[in-house]
């Protein structure tokens, strides 16, 4: 039994959890920022870095009671050190670097994205590997071909907006608030989907990178702009918003699903796997196990609790470089970018 500590720091969640065999969460805190940043409409880089400062050790020191361990029970600790917010990741590394240091432990350096990728294995007793993982968050969205935890491919990605960032961007243009998915997911409900046909970017026919750039500024031009305009936000009814949401919603999730589908084909596996903030997303999740059981393959979306910003990936992904010997020395660095 090999018991991680893992500690996430890379954007506005401060989070610390204890897994076990990369598999068995005993533990998992997450003390969002979200109320700090609301006012704002997106996260203050400076503000951040304060708040997982201030945070940090009380949430690490939650995280060992909930799992009832004590430092002589933790195997290692991981640590989020890229991508991010350079000043937060520099928190969660330099507070890792500490205790490893101190209680004489190995130190594992983990990408956020890769375990973002993993995330949907959690708890899973037969791991889903060979899979395509569409990975969806609001920095990244991204396809990649897992043979296992430690061997990830990248097949695709997006070439400008991530599919979190259209979401937030487009939750902002509707007057939502931050941040936008969930209340895009929220207002979607009660609205058609087929109201406006907002474009596909598709990059062309055998691509697997991702554009979202262009949808964000259809939905501006729709609800301000010229050509088929509604004459502002405020001419809108509450009825004509949600079919704005739901229409946007759509067109978003049709071409990550065809893609998915497109990379499922290009690489022969059989199995699908979801993580990621955006896979959140209750639509998103029904077509895209709809899609797969059409074509009668596996699919597995991470649990609700592992798709937004938690240290339990973390140290689930640590876990598997911990037993490959990808461990890090005390002069660890903060990526912003990566790998
Ligand atoms: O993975 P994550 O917590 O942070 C990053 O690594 O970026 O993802 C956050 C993103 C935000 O853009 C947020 O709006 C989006 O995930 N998100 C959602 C939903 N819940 C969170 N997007 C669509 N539908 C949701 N239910
Ligand atoms: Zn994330």
């Amino acid at each position: 039994m090999t018991t991680i500590l893992g500690i996430e720091t890379s954007c506005d969640e401060t989070s610390a959890a204890i897994v076990v065999d990369g598999r068995t969460v005993r533990s998992n805190i997450v003390a969002s920022q979200v109320d700090l940043h609301a006012k704002y409409g997106g996260v203050v880089p400076e503000i951040a870095s304060r708040a997982h400062i201030e945070r940090l050790d009380a949430v690490i020191e939650e995280a060992m009671a909930v799992a009832g361990v004590t430092r002589d029970d933790i195997d290692a600790i991981a640590v989020t050190n890229r991508p991010g917010l350079v000043g937060a990741l520099i928190i969660g590394v330099t507070a890792a670097k500490t205790l490893a240091w101190a209680w004489s432990k190995p130190l594992v350096g983990v990408d956020h994205i890769r375990a973002h990728a993993y995330s949907p294995a959690i708890e899973m007793q037969t791991p889903p590997w060979p899979a395509v993982g569409l990975i969806v968050s609001g920095g990244h969205t991204s396809l990649f071909l897992i043979r296992s935890p430690i061997d990830i491919e990248r097949l695709g990605a997006t070439i400008d907006d991530a599919a979190g960032e259209a979401f937030d961007k487009v939750a902002m243009i509707l007057g939502l608030g931050y941040p936008g998915g969930p209340l895009i997911d929220k207002l979607a409900r009660d609205g058609d989907p087929k109201a406006i046909d907002f474009p596909r970017t598709t990059l062309g026919p055998n691509s697997l990178d991702f554009s979202f750039s262009g949808i964000k500024t259809a939905v501006l031009y729709h609800v301000h702009g010229h050509g088929k305009t509604t004459g502002g936000l405020e001419k809108l009814s509450q009825r004509q918003l949600a079919d704005v949401a739901a229409s946007f919603q759509q067109a978003v999730i049709d071409v990550l699903v065809r893609k998915t589908m497109l990379a499922v084909k290009r690489s022969g596996v059989q199995t699908v796997v979801l993580g990621g903030g955006v896979a959140a997303n209750q639509a998103l999740r029904a077509q895209l196990a709809s899609a797969c059981e059409q074509r009668r393959l596996a699919f597995h979306a991470a649990k609700m609790a592992y798709c937004t910003d938690n240290a339990a990936m973390i140290a689930a992904l640590g876990y598997h470089q911990l037993m490959a010997g990808d461990t890090a020395a005390l002069d660890l660095d903060a990526y912003a970018h990566a790998r």
